[in-house]
């Protein structure tokens, strides 16, 4: 069997939470009794250059995921706030896969409460949004408020005399936050607050929703929902991924160019790593790329061409000329990937939401948003513009997590790769816990499974 060695330490330190001293195992490595690599805690499957296979495929590290990474041990991102819009609004989400109803009470305060009946199990509420103050259980009839307490059961004789109803009242989630209408919840007491975990990051989301003139940032459509076969991280892999887009999205690309003079993401095909793009590790397994020093002469001019967008340019001109080149380049993407960990994507405009259904089967979730400060027709350009990378490009990403996950079927080839950019010089010193280096740099992999890890192990507090 092939026996290539471990890549050690890059140049810059940063992979601090892997011990120099520690043993590397190396690919397709066998023990005596020829069984594959033995691999008895978590951290054996992580290492600093590569990850097992086993974190892709594996039903009982999947499992282990959802209590601790979902939600378990730190925050998990469940919606925006104005999925919520009023008193007694409430919102049919996911923490992991335990269903949770977030409600907003008479005074507009937010619970999280799961969406599981305390008598027998089943979902208390079968929609997806609405208004209520109460919900009714469909199979017997047990009534909670939307802060969770049970109100009654039907006959309650049959309980006899010492039921007591502040007993049963719904699970709840033990802490939600918001961070700028971001909404987050987690099982974990003793979690950071949000902003802390946050981080660095917040400077990112701040910059993506200050983009919005009056700082206001809305989630008003239906979602758009896309399946894959293939576990979840492979989606969280790819959104700091800067190496594939001119070969994973070539055909876009192509017809884009076809179309006009369009340079939006093909800077991606030119030797990225020079350009003026930069990647960010910016701590607790978030990381982001910037795409927007790669944009000479704004995003507007840059965009890929879209049917019908000249009519508007050309009202947006002649009704607001002073603001014109301003809120042109508001209907186009906010030019960054920003990834928080483990599920919240911000992609462009779009908010996207990583839903694990099964080792291999994972659901995304687009929400477009529209932005408060600007006249309609920005938002209705804004809207076009988000119909375009989810219909064009998103399919080769999934088409991409399939075949991965197709690829791991080759038992005796045990790890995925993630070295890229070690032992580069690529990557600049820690500042405030953010390192920045090229946007092919794999440092966005090797940083959220150090955050991985940690979530694994329960040292979160
Ligand atoms: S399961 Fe809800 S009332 Fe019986
Ligand atoms: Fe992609």
């Amino acid at each position: 069997m092939r026996n290539r060695n471990s890549q050690r330490k890059g140049s810059s330190g940063h992979d601090q939470a892997f011990d120099e001293g520690e043993e590397k195992m190396t690919i397709g490595e066998t023990v005596s009794d020829g069984a594959l690599t033995e691999l008895s805690r978590w951290s054996d499957r992580v290492l600093e250059d590569r990850v097992h296979r086993t974190l892709y495929t594996d039903p009982a590290v999947f499992e282990e995921e959802i209590v601790k990474v979902f939600g378990g041990q730190s925050w998990v991102y469940l919606a925006h706030e104005s999925q919520l819009p009023k008193p007694h609004s409430y919102l049919s989400v996911r923490m992991g896969q335990r269903p949770l109803l977030l409600t907003r009470d008479r005074n507009g305060a937010l619970h999280g409460i799961f969406n599981r009946c305390t008598h027998r199990g089943a979902t208390i509420c079968r929609d997806e949004a609405g208004v209520a103050k109460s919900f009714q259980c469909p199979y017997h009839g047990w009534t909670f408020r939307n802060t969770g307490e049970l109100v009654g059961a039907p006959w309650p004789e049959g309980y006899g005399m010492d039921f007591d109803k502040s007993q049963f009242g719904l699970l709840k989630v033990n802490r939600i936050e918001t961070y700028r209408g971001f909404i987050f919840g987690t099982l974990n007491e003793d979690a950071p607050s949000v902003p802390d975990w946050l981080g660095p990051a917040t400077t990112w989301l701040d910059y993506w929703i200050d983009r919005a003139p009056d700082g206001e940032v809305f989630v008003r459509s239906a979602a758009y929902r896309m399946g894959y076969r293939g576990n979840w991280k492979l989606a969280y892999d790819n959104a700091g991924d800067g190496y594939h887009p001119s070969f994973s999205h070539r055909s876009l690309l192509e017809m884009a160019s076809r179309m006009g003079d369009s340079k939006d993401m093909s800077y991606f095909g030119r030797t990225p790593d020079d350009g003026p793009m930069r990647s960010y590790s910016l701590g607790n397994g978030h990381s982001v790329i910037d795409q927007r020093p790669a944009h000479e002469g704004g995003f507007w001019v840059n965009q890929r061409p879209q049917p019908g967008r000249e009519r508007f340019e050309e009202e947006i001109r002649a009704k607001y000329p002073e603001r014109a080149d301003e809120l042109l380049d508001l209907c186009v993407g906010a030019q960054i990937n920003l990834s928080i960990f483990p599920n919240l994507l911000i992609i462009g405009n779009q908010i996207q939401v990583i839903e694990p259904l099964a080792v291999a089967q994972t659901q995304l979730i687009w929400h477009a948003t529209s932005i408060g400060g600007v006249p309609e027709e920005v938002n209705t350009v804004r809207m076009r513009t988000q119909e375009d990378f989810p219909a064009f490009g998103e399919p080769d990403d999934q088409a991409n997590f399939e075949e991965v996950q197709r690829g791991l079927g080759v038992v005796e080839e045990e790890w995925i790769l993630m070295n890229r950019g070690l032992g580069t010089g690529w990557q600049s010193a820690p500042e405030d816990g953010v390192v920045s280096t090229a946007v092919t740099d794999e440092l966005h992999m090797r940083s959220y499974y150090v955050e991985w890890i940690k979530r694994m192990d329960g040292d979160q507090a």
